[in-house]
């Protein structure tokens, strides 16, 4: 298969009415799609980022009307926050329609909804005229494309078509929370932190998994956000690492610095977040074999960061 390039939000739509599979930017990360109704489709998208077929996907919409379309119920909390937050970086967990495709959901009984706030990414939803369903638009376990130039890297020849847009300004994937419950529940951490999900819902809770086989939210079981080189959490203090092939991402300069074959100093943490999946990846591309990623406050966005820090250090 070849796979397009092409700017214009129009011709990358034209590809999934056509039951083909595309990359589209979005605030967070870059996503791949697919028709949510269309299930041959949608299998194309687990057969090209070789993911799990029990991690359900997250579907896109471009207004709240198409909302109806997914959700058999909109309860009260759900409501509340897609008032708040959507559109933007949070995705809400509701009780699936029956005209979503089980092989959507994973065969779950709820489904993910989004809506992107990124100018090109709500063109494309328009242009599209039904949801989309979209994972990150990486190969299943690699760090998420933040770049179209990433896309290309991990899924070219797999995808109809990659809608090249600007490096996504978040970096970091959305915040997830279920919302079919009495309660919701923090699934995810992402660009919205629990304080501010609070400041809507003020019993929001974090999911904390009660056993490993049994995940809330099946993606976190799943190997993460990995570069090939193995990556450890580091103070800024450390002392006595080993400098051959090894690379630093983080807020303060290591004072060493140039025995590193790559620094990256970032002066927010909204900067490190930014950069991260992206710096894994040039990584990778370099060669280098150790990456030591500076532990951050985790308030904020700096909660989702270490996040995936943790999990890129565990892969
Ligand atoms: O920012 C994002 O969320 C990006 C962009 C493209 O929108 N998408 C993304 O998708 O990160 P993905 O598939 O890489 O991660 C989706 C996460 C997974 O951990 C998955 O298990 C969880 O959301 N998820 C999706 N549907 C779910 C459901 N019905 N119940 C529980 N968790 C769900
Ligand atoms: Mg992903």
């Amino acid at each position: 298969m070849q796979t397009a390039l092409t700017r214009d939000p129009e011709t990358a739509a034209a590809y999934l009415k056509q039951g083909g599979i595309v990359a589209f930017p979005t605030e967070t990360v870059y996503g791949l799609g697919a028709n949510v109704f269309n299930a041959v489709a949608v299998a194309k998208v687990f057969e090209a980022k070789r993911r799990p077929a029990d991690n359900p996907l997250i579907a896109h919409v471009a207004d709240f009307d198409q909302i109806n379309l997914l959700a058999s119920e909109i309860n009260e909390t759900a409501q509340k926050l897609i008032e708040a937050f959507f559109p933007g970086p949070l995705t809400l967990v509701l009780a699936k329609g029956d005209s979503v495709p089980l092989i959507a959901t994973a065969g779950l009984d709820t489904i993910g909804v989004r809506m992107p706030q990124q100018s090109v990414a709500q063109l494309f939803l328009k242009a599209c005229g039904f949801p989309v369903v979209a994972p990150s638009a990486n190969l299943s376990g690699r760090p998420s494309p933040t770049t179209w130039q990433a896309v290309l890297e991990d899924l070219d020849g797999r995808i109809d078509c990659i809608l090249q847009g600007d490096p996504t300004e978040i970096g970091l994937e959305s915040t997830v929370v279920d919302c079919t419950g009495d309660v919701p529940v923090l699934l995810r951490l992402g660009s919205v932190p629990l304080s501010e999900l609070r400041n809507i819902i003020p019993q929001t809770i974090e999911y904390k998994p009660v056993t490993e086989e049994a995940p809330m939210s099946p993606g976190l079981k799943h190997k993460h956000y990995a570069p090939r080189a193995r990556v450890f959490l580091a103070e800024s203090t450390m002392t006595d690492i080993p400098r051959n092939d090894t690379a630093y991402i983080g807020m303060v300069e290591p004072s060493d610095a140039p025995q590193f074959s790559r620094v990256l100093v970032c002066s927010t943490v909204e900067e490190y977040a930014h950069w991260v999946f992206e710096f894994f990846r040039e990584c990778d591309r370099l060669g280098i074999r150790t990456i030591y990623c500076e532990a951050v406050p985790e308030t904020g966005i700096g909660a989702a960061l270490m996040d995936r820090l943790r999990r890129a250090a565990e892969g």
